[in-house]
């Protein structure tokens, strides 16, 4: 995370010592948040982490996603390759209708992969997450399962079906 640190930028900031580590590790237990490390399948390195949080049941069945690389492995596709294998884990295996990234307008490279990971732009809501010390814009960027040709998932079993 620290040799990280330059590239996560003002986007986004990840535990840096022991106890904030402990905290996130905490967090991620929690049946609305998931947490999963995209690796190399050769050396095992960890190229980065993508996280769904928020999710929420119901007529919803839909998550946030957040993602950021780690130095050495960036800018090589590692992360458009984990973001999409994440987005088919939602869906296939987390039931999840629906994935959410929220972006700052500057925030290119962001931008960038989850275009090339197959979301579309919905829109933009002025001062909609608290970023580096201020009420920050965000891009709405979203994915659903029949975008990738996955069948429609049910809302939550304890629900009516209208
Ligand atoms: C956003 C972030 C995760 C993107 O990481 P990344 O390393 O650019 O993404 P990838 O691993 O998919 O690499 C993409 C780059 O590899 C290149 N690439 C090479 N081979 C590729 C392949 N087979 N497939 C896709 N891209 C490939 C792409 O062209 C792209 O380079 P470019 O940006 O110069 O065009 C990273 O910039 C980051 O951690 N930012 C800080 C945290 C952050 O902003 N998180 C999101 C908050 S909304």
């Amino acid at each position: 995370m620290r040799a990280s640190a330059e590239l996560h930028g003002p986007w986004m900031s990840l535990p840096s010592t022991p106890e904030q580590y402990r905290a996130y590790v905490r967090r991620y237990a929690r049946p609305d948040e998931e947490s999963v490390l995209v690796c190399l399948r050769g050396s095992g390195a960890i190229a980065g982490v993508v996280n769904i949080n928020s999710i929420i049941r119901g007529r919803f069945q839909s998550g946030s996603i957040a993602y950021a690389a780690f130095a050495p492995t960036a800018g090589q596709g590692y992360m458009t390759e984990g973001v999409t294998l994440v987005v088919r884990y939602a869906f296939e295996q987390l039931q999840l209708h629906r994935l959410e990234a929220q972006i700052q307008p500057d925030n290119h490279a962001s931008i960038n992969l989850v275009r090339r990971a197959g979301f579309r732009y919905e829109g933009c809501s002025p001062e909609l997450l608290y970023i580096d010390g201020a009420w920050r814009d965000h891009e709405r960027w979203a994915i659903t399962n029949t975008m990738i040709d996955i069948a429609p998932t049910r809302p939550h079993a304890t629900l009516p079906e209208r």
